[in-house]
């Protein structure tokens, strides 16, 4: 049974939802039994969050009255005003919708230009209402760029404080005699393990309490947003907070982590398909009720760790390990899926453990060489044994380095720490 208890009341569309203040967005609106959060640019799909973790771009809405703001990313609070995107008068009834009839291939501007100017001006207009191309904001100021910022200087830059950061950064400050500084985008340290239903947050915590305790400095709503080689001799710009941090550091630890991918098969956007490790953060950390039946796809440890949790739970799982969806079937959220060979599966939602794709374009850009995997579809950082890139002073860890999992990625940050440690002595 959940103990949410929602406290705030929020204005969706006009009409108020109560929802649990400081939890994103997206999870207060689906808890509260909303399944379509916007509608898709040009095609008018349907769209609601994938990856709860701010990678995918399906949850994009207006709130307070700027546009495409990843709602998976922005904590709930009193007042707030939230919209649909694209859609009218709602998401779920999206009138807007009919253009499709009329461009069943979308519309292309390019074939409505037309004269005198006053109806040009107007089609334009039009277009770009039924289009999706969005509504300005209502201000201007949280466009601006960062505040000029200021320099920083380290001994350690890790970046992501995920089970791998984590681990990295406490083993390096062990003795005590360097400074070492975590950055991470999310609003709490843990990545993975955070979603993971044999850690979650107690483990998150007290792996982070460790790092503390030995002086590593957690920072959390910090981004690394790009490595600028040409700036006095490279720098790593972080978005602290909103305050531009320009760092340089004696060693930078990449701990950037995975990408959750979704599984190929017909209509596997529509709302209700989530990655795995989404539906482990919605039962785990948020201790959302998962009411209905969870169909599992993947074979990997973390889809049998989610069905034997969802299970033990008392929830409904159907766990797909091996077969292959051909289609999911519902016209506004998933129903069902159909399978190779005929077979059709009933399901209130659809847990995707695809294996992630490591989110490697920082250290890539860094000048970290890269490789393709086969399995993963994505590229993962080269290091050698002791977590080294192929550029001086750089390393990386955890599933950066190939989808790894929680408790590999961890022994690696131990070791990638101990050898930057060494390699600074
Ligand atoms: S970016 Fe919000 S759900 Fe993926």
């Amino acid at each position: 049974m959940s103990d949410r208890v929602p406290d705030c009341t929020v204005f969706l569309d006009g009409s108020a939802v109560r929802a649990v203040a400081g939890e994103p967005v997206a999870v207060g609106l689906w808890a509260a039994g909303v399944r379509v959060l916007s509608r898709s640019v040009k095609y008018h799909r349907p769209r609601a969050a994938f990856c709860l973790a701010g990678h995918c771009g399906a949850c994009l809405m207006r709130i307070d009255g700027q546009p495409n703001v990843k709602a998976c990313q922005t904590a709930l609070r009193e007042g707030q005003r939230i919209e649909h995107q694209n859609s009218w008068p709602a998401g779920e009834h999206d009138l807007l919708g009919a253009a499709d009839a009329v461009f069943p291939r979308g519309m292309d501007h390019h074939t409505m230009f037309t004269s005198p100017r006053a109806a040009n001006a107007l089609l334009r207009k039009m277009v770009h209402r039924l289009g999706g191309l969005g509504r300005l904001p209502e201000r201007g100021g949280e466009l601006a760029a960062l505040p000029s910022g200021r320099r920083r200087k380290v001994d350690v830059a890790v970046i992501g404080a995920g089970p791998a950061g984590l681990a990295a950064a406490l083993t390096c400050a062990q003795d005590g005699k360097r400074s070492v500084v975590v950055y991470d985008e999310q609003d709490r340290p843990g990545g993975s393990l955070l979603s993971h239903p044999r850690f979650g947050i107690a483990a998150a915590d007290a792996l982070a309490a460790e790092a503390r305790a030995v002086g590593v400095e957690l920072r959390c709503h910090a981004a690394a947003i790009a490595w600028y080689p040409e700036d006095d001799g490279g720098l790593l710009a972080i978005d602290d907070g909103g305050v531009l941090t320009k760092l340089t550091a004696r060693r930078y630890i990449y701990a950037t982590g995975s990408y959750d991918v979704n599984a190929l098969f017909e209509n596997n956007d529509r709302p209700g398909i989530w990655a795995a490790r989404a539906v482990g953060l919605l039962a785990t950390r948020y201790r959302v009720k998962l009411a209905g039946r969870t169909a599992i796809l993947g074979d990997g440890a973390y889809a049998h760790a989610l069905a034997e949790a969802l299970a033990s739970a008392g929830s409904n799982v159907e766990h797909l390990a091996s077969e292959r969806v051909l289609r999911a079937r519902g016209r506004l959220w998933v129903s069902g899926l159909d399978l190779e060979g005929g077979r059709r599966v009933r399901c209130d939602r659809v847990a995707v453990a695809a294996v992630p794709a490591p989110a490697s374009e920082l250290a890539r850009q860094h000048g970290a060489a890269v490789e393709l995997r086969a399995k993963g579809g994505g590229f993962a950082c080269l290091v050698d044994g002791r977590g080294a890139t192929r550029v001086d002073q750089v390393y990386a860890c955890g599933d950066v380095c190939g989808f790894v999992g929680v408790e590999a990625a961890r022994a690696h940050g131990h070791s990638v720490g101990r050898a930057v440690a060494e390699s600074l002595a």
